[in-house]
Order: structure tokens, then sequence, then C-alpha cells
């Protein structure tokens, strides 16, 4: 019988950028407009000011919990320059989710930047910290009573599109190749530069000492959990790849509250890096394999590497337009979190990837929504996905039992 704790958080993560609208300020939005490869976000899905009812929908449907997060382009446009209407914007979102019912869990950077930011020199400029730092320290006025706040977003993803920002500094040629998030073409995924990891680690560091000071909220950043696998010949190509690309960001979360796992699939890799999934009728929108065991694959692995920091699912989810699949992968993927579980693997929550179907990452296509969009109407349509995961939320697990 699967069952989870009392207070274990059910709910679902989205990101500014792929939902909220009109990001014009950001990075992304330049790149969009100069990367022919890219789709534009425009409006998204306009749940800058819809977000109401989104949550609503979420808190109906029986969902606990709702990360979204905070934009830095809008919150600070201009250097130094802090809007306090967009800070209001997003105090009143937190009230909203409290007021419906559901734990708010903070996103501080979710993979867009202010595109001042990156013109002044990025996350390898000398002011990057700084400039981070002051940031998170204008939101913590508007943190109180939020218990759970991740600072950056998959840094390890991250650290990759670190390379789309020379589009800014007018290298537009080597940016039109730089690779998409999800991207399966083994080529375009170099390996991050350790010194560029480093630095985001630093930039976590200070961000997780302005939060402890000014809030009292459960601090951590989120990793991409890709269980790693290889066949014996390639032992040690695995242990190379895996440091770099996700157990150096693992080691960087010791010590704090909670590392956020988000996991979707399996990665093999071999000497030449990594290896793209094998065509297959069963891979999903964006390439990858059909693996719900991912999940409980990366909690474990994550509890291993960082040492028993206590660990929030803060994504996991396919992109499929079969929503019957998207129930099979989830209850599949919930029923091996809890066999980590009762291994004795301390996990605090299950947030689904994503609440909406939205922009991902230059690609309208990977629907990996609970709730889809009428993108001319912005007109919401809950999907039988978001019934079933509120069922299993309020019942703890049962459902898992009848599938
Ligand atoms: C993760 C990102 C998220 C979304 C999902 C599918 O890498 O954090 O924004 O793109 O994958």
């Amino acid at each position: 019988m699967t069952t989870f704790p009392t207070d274990f958080l059910w709910g679902a993560s989205g990101a500014p950028h792929q939902i909220e609208g009109n990001n014009v300020n950001s990075d992304w939005w330049y790149y969009e407009h100069v990367m022919p490869h890219l789709a534009g976000s425009g409006d998204a899905d306009d749940s800058y000011h819809r977000y109401r009812e989104d949550m609503h929908l979420l808190a109906q449907a029986g969902l606990t919990a709702y990360r979204f997060g905070v934009e830095w382009a809008r919150v600070e446009p201009l250097p130094g320059e802090f809007s306090r209407a967009e800070l209001a914007h997003y105090r009143r979102m937190i009230d909203t989710a409290l007021e419906l019912g559901l734990t708010p869990v903070i996103t501080l950077h979710h993979f867009t930047s202010p595109r001042w930011f990156i013109e002044e020199g990025g996350w390898t400029g000398d002011t990057a910290i700084d400039r981070f730092a002051s940031y998170v320290e204008r939101v913590c006025d508007i943190l109180g009573g939020v218990e759970w706040v991740c600072t950056i977003n998959e840094p390890n993803i991250f650290v990759l599109m670190t390379r789309m920002s020379q589009a800014l500094t007018g290298v537009v040629a080597a940016a039109k190749d730089a690779p998409a998030n999800q991207s399966t073409d083994r080529q375009a995924i170099p390996r991050p530069q350790p010194e560029v990891s480093d630095r985001l680690i630093a930039t976590h560091q200070a961000a997780c000492e302005v939060l402890k000071r000014r809030t009292d909220a459960k601090v951590g950043w989120t990793v991409a959990n890709q269980a790693f696998w290889t066949k014996p010949v390639n032992a040690d190509y695995l242990a190379i790849e895996q440091y770099e690309r996700e157990d150096r960001f693992l080691e960087g979360s010791r010590g704090d509250d909670f590392i956020g796992v988000q996991a979707y699939s399996t990665q093999e890799v071999d000497e030449n890096g990594l290896v793209p999934a094998t065509p297959s009728p069963d891979n999903t929108l964006v390439g990858t394999a059909y693996r719900p065991d991912a999940l409980g694959i990366a909690v474990r692995h994550a509890w291993e590497v960082t040492g028993g920091v206590p660990i929030l699912v803060t994504e996991n989810g396919i992109a499929t337009s079969d929503d019957q699949q998207r129930i099979a992968y989830t209850g599949e993927a919930l029923r091996h979190l809890a066999l980590a579980m009762s291994d004795g693997i301390d996990v605090r929550g299950y947030l689904h990837w994503s609440v909406l179907d939205n922009f991902e990452w230059g690609n309208w296509e990977p629907t990996f929504g609970l709730i889809g969009v009428d993108r001319e109407t912005f007109e919401r349509h809950p999907k039988p996905s978001l019934a079933w995961l509120g069922k299993v939320a309020q019942s703890n697990g049962v459902p898992l039992n009848e599938v």
C-alpha cells in the first residue's frame, strides 16, 4: 500500500518566463528575437494576469502547493532600480496562494536574467554575485510567511545556457548555434566549464546567506538530476560526466535546508559525452526515453551525494500529448518515490512539472501541463491528470494502488 506522510506537499511548478508573458527586459526575450531557431514566448500563458485562476484550479483539484518564480528582469529593470509595483505584484501572488491553501515555493532565478545584467558582464562578470545578492535582498522584503525558497533553478543546465549571452555581447553568429534546453543533439551539449559552475555555486551561497539572515524560509536550490548511466566499459567517463554535469552542484547544496530534485528521464554517457536516446515510439515529445523510474534513481543519488540533505521534488513530469500517458508516468514515478522513502530517504513533497502547457525554452510543442491553454483566448482547460493528481494528494497516495 503506497502512502505518504500527512504533511507531504503536493503541488505543481511553473516558471515566470514560461507562463507569464511579455518578459521584455529579460535576456531570453532578446535571444528569442535574434536566434531564428527559437520560437518567441510572446504573451506566453498570460499567467502574469491570470495567476489567481491558475492557483484556484490547483487548489480546487486538491493540491496543496504551488512553485512559482519572482522574475528578476521585472523587479530590477535597470541596475539598482527596483520596482515597488512588481514586488507588490509578487507579494499579491504569495498572498493569493496562502489564501487558497497552497504553500508557495518561490524560485528567485529560473533561467532568465535582466538583459542589462548580461550586458554588464553576466554570470562570470565582476559584479555578478553582488548584483544577484542585492536583488535577493530586495525580494526578502516580500517573503514573509514563505517557507520554501529556491535560489537558482537547475544551475547545471543553466551553466550551459550562459553561452547564449554571447548574443548580447555582439557574437550573434555564435549564439545562433547555442544549444536550447533539452537539446538532444550531442554535439550541441558541451560539458560545463568548472569555473562557471563554481561561480554559480558561489552566487547560490551568497543568496543563501542573505535569505538566512532576512527570512525564516528553508533555503536551497534545484538541480537537474539526470540518472546518468553507462556501459561498464565507459565507467571512467561516467564518473567525469556525472561530476561536472550534476554532482558538483549537489555537493554545492550540502548544508542547505533542502535540495530540489528535478527528474524526467535517464541519460546514457560514453566516451563522446551524452548519448541521445535511441529512437522509440515511447520517447517523449522532447526526445527523451520514457523512464518513470528516473525519479527514484534521482532522489537516491541526490540523498547520497548531498550526505542526507532533505529533498523536495521540485519538478517531475513528461512532455506528451496523451494525458493518460502522463497519469501512467506520474503514477509509476510516485511509486518509485514511495519506495525510496520507505528506504529512509527524507522527501518533503512532490511538485509536478508543469502547472500549464507553456513556453518550453524556444518551443511550444512539448506539452508538460496538467492544464492546457488556448493561446488565442488564454482559456484554461484542466486535463484529467490534474484531477487525478489532486485525488492522489487528498488521499496521500491511495489512487496509486488502484492503477
Ligand atoms: C527543466 C526546467 C523547466 C522545464 C522542464 C521541462 O529543465 O527547469 O523550466 O523546461 O525542464
